[in-house]
């Protein structure tokens, strides 16, 4: 069968995989990494002691809870608090704690793509948060924004935590923070983490474990294809490579091929050539600064109204508003 046979490509992620791995230079779209599978090798990533994004961004949220609370509760009466990727919730507990213990008249709504994530952090918190009200929502960011911007009784809070826009190149950024603000109303607030440009060997670091947990966590692109596409990679042939750009703030993830070999994916009918040391480019983890956030934010039609940060300085959370023309 001609691989370009369109019913063949049915899904999203048969499209992606197909056009990745025949464009040149080759690529894979790093959303994909999040299975069950990928989503534990990310639970150990933010255990890692290089992964340092985690505990920045907890020290933020811990010690300027009083702070971020009052930025939040403003003078209204009540808002909806809605997370996008919530994960484990581990960090926004922080928070949550504090608007429990405060009384705080308040809805907190976590969204996350996988519902093992919302079921854990729903049943999580019905057990060690009571009092908080938790409406959570599975689906995928775009999605569910679309809902949301029905929600206009109250003031919203929209939160994004661990320097997920990362992921995103600049123009792409641009245009998640500019739907964001589509659904903002002028008193309603954007918070959001970005990891800071810093020494370039940390960074590095950060995405080079030596126990290899960053290796296999890029190399679950290939598991994953060879399961659900009936692939045939052996991941052992590929190598996880790091680059970090300190001009542009950039780090992007490879793998590479080791030595020359034909990849066969049934499900899409294709056969990948690669050369030896040919390269799949797997991510990016943008690292930013207060001008690229704030041209960012310009871009997008917000505005910063102020941002936290750990002590190191390695990371920090803005607060947005909707920019107002006068
Ligand atoms: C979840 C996208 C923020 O880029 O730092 C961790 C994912 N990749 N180690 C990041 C990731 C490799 C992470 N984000």
């Amino acid at each position: 069968m001609n691989p370009t046979t369109p019913t063949m490509l049915d899904t999203a992620f048969k499209k992606d995989v197909f056009k990745g791995l025949t464009s040149f230079p080759k690529y894979l779209y790093s959303k994909y990494i999040y299975d069950a599978r990928g989503d534990k090798l990310f639970q150990d990533i933010m255990d890692l002691p290089e992964y340092y994004l985690t505990n920045s961004e907890f020290e933020i949220l811990d010690s300027h809870t009083f702070d971020i609370a009052k930025l939040f509760k403003g003078n209204d009466d009540g808002f909806d608090l809605i997370e996008l990727g919530a994960g484990d919730g581990k960090k926004t507990k922080v928070l949550l704690r504090y608007f429990s213990e405060n009384d705080f008249n308040f809805v907190y709504k976590p969204i996350d793509i996988s519902q093992n994530a919302i079921d854990t952090l729903t049943n999580a918190l019905a057990e060690e948060l009571p009092k908080v009200t938790v409406d959570p929502e599975k689906g995928m960011y775009f999605e569910v924004l679309k809902r949301i911007k029905q929600y206009n009784e109250r003031k919203k809070v929209l939160m994004v935590l661990g320097s997920n826009i990362g992921n995103l190149l600049h123009p792409q950024a641009i245009d998640f923070l500019s739907q964001l603000k589509g659904t903002m109303n002028p008193g309603d607030l954007l918070f959001m983490g970005f990891d800071q440009k810093k020494n370039p060997q940390t960074i590095l670091d950060a995405y080079n474990d030596p126990t290899g947990v960053t290796a296999a966590f890029n190399k679950n692109l290939l598991h994953r294809i060879n399961r659900e596409l009936d692939g045939n990679f052996n991941p052992d042939l590929f190598k996880h490579w790091e680059v970090y750009d300190p001009e542009t703030g950039t780090a992007k993830s490879y793998l590479v091929a080791t030595q020359a070999m034909q990849v066969r994916i049934e499900a899409l009918d294709l056969t990948v050539d690669f050369d030896a040391w040919e390269t799949i480019h797997t991510e990016i983890s943008q690292k930013y600064d207060d001008k690229v956030v704030t041209w960012l934010a310009n871009e997008s039609g917000l505005e910063i109204e102020t941002s936290f940060s750990d002590a190191k300085g390695y990371y920090k959370n803005y607060v947005f508003r909707r920019k107002e023309y006068h």
